[in-house]
């Protein structure tokens, strides 16, 4: 199943190479006040450091983040080399010597191996764009994370809600952000990940109203109650947790991520993972095998998989009309194109007749899977 995600993915690519109407993809899409652990969550996913985090608003353009899976580099140089099997390590750029890299649409073909790189060039190109004011801006950045260890996911990481304008922050900074929310979420196609900090009252989160604004009947809305760790001594979040205080349908989720003092330290995120599910184990024993960053990851593959079944049908559509205007264009180029002419048209048409078939390929497969 995951073989599907890459297909999306590289279709996406290619539509957005040639201009053509992008196909509405399943994203996943990080909701949360400002500070509630939005960009900790992410990382947690990905599994590496690479996103600025802090507190206040730090940050202030979407960022969209595709992770690939790739072979480890051992496989991809037996592979490049021509004696590996070539699975579904597909090589997406040869001649990579890490085992994990980064790229930007802003500057393709640059490689980032080193994560820190990553998180750099994050903050230079939000400052290129918005200077190093407080401003928001709702032109995203792009990232690509290349990886053994991750799954097939496309990220969407936002700045967050907030309601009192700081430092150059216009007066309506509230609407703004939520604005480009729900440009986000509104897309029927995505699941919202919302992300609400257990030390603060879930019956106020802004994230599920607005996430309620465009999921009414809550069939894309996960809820991460991060911060379990910082609650009033005496307290827990067992009811939260449990979906007694407010239910949400595809779930709840809590999570322990890196305290400020833990990213200034530096503690990794191994020992982050190893201690939240220690912390997990001590307070909430019932619990611990459905919570965590870990839990979350699984959870959220799971839910993908279902969501892109659900979409199938309409996908399929829209490639075929897309397929039949090219097809239609190509054709009127009145003389016959050669097969080795491989003008971006018909990588398009072509990837598309594939498309279709991997499309009902995977319908087949979901449908006799146990998985759903
Ligand atoms: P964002 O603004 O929603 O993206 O939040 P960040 O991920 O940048 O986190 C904001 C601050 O809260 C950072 O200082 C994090 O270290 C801290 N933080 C996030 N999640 C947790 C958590 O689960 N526990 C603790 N103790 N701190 C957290
Ligand atoms: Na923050
Ligand atoms: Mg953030």
């Amino acid at each position: 199943m995951e073989t599907l995600i890459p297909t999306i993915n590289r279709l996406q690519e290619v539509f957005l190479t040639v201009g053509a109407e992008v196909i509405q993809l399943p994203q996943i899409v990080v909701v949360g006040s400002q500070s509630s652990g939005k960009s900790s969550v992410l990382e947690s996913l990905v599994g590496r450091d690479f996103l600025p985090r802090g507190t206040g608003i730090v940050t202030r353009r979407p960022l969209v983040l595709q992770l690939v899976n790739v072979a480890p580099l051992q496989e991809r140089q037996k592979i490049e080399n021509g004696n590996g099997v070539k699975q579904n390590a597909q090589i997406s750029h040869p001649g990579v010597k890490a085992e994990e890299w980064g790229t930007f649409l802003h500057c393709k073909n640059q490689i980032f191996a080193d994560f820190q790189d990553i998180r750099r060039e994050i903050e230079a190109e939000t400052e290129r764009n918005l200077g190093d004011n407080k401003g928001i801006s709702p032109e995203p950045i792009y990232l690509k994370i290349f990886s053994p260890k991750v799954l097939n996911l496309t990220l969407v990481d936002l700045p967050g809600i907030t309601k009192v304008p700081v430092g150059d922050q216009p007066e309506d900074i509230e609407a703004q952000v939520q604005e480009m929310i729900l440009s986000f979420i509104s897309n029927p196609n995505c699941l919202i990940l919302t992300v609400s900090p257990a030390n603060s009252d879930l019956a106020t989160s802004d994230a599920l109203k607005l996430a309620r604004e465009v999921d009414t009947d809550g069939r894309r809305t996960l809820l991460v109650v991060s911060k379990l760790d910082l609650m009033d001594a005496g307290t827990d979040a067992l009811e939260v947790l449990l979906g007694r205080v407010i239910p949400v349908r595809l779930g709840i989720i809590g999570v322990v991520n890196r305290s400020q003092h833990d990213i200034n330290t530096q503690k990794s995120l191994v020992d982050s993972t190893r201690d939240e599910q220690a912390f997990l184990q001590r307070h909430y024993p019932s619990l611990a095998s459905r919570a965590g960053s870990r839990y979350l990851a699984k959870t959220l593959s799971r839910l993908l998989m279902h969501h892109i079944r659900d979409c199938l049908p309409q996908l399929k559509t829209r490639v075929t009309v897309l397929t039949a205007q090219y097809q239609a264009r190509l054709n009127g180029y009145g003389q016959p194109v050669e097969d080795h002419s491989a003008t971006l048209l018909q990588i398009v048409t072509k990837f598309a007749s594939d498309y279709c078939n991997t499309i009902e390929g995977t319908a087949r497969y979901i449908q006799t899977s146990e998985l759903c």
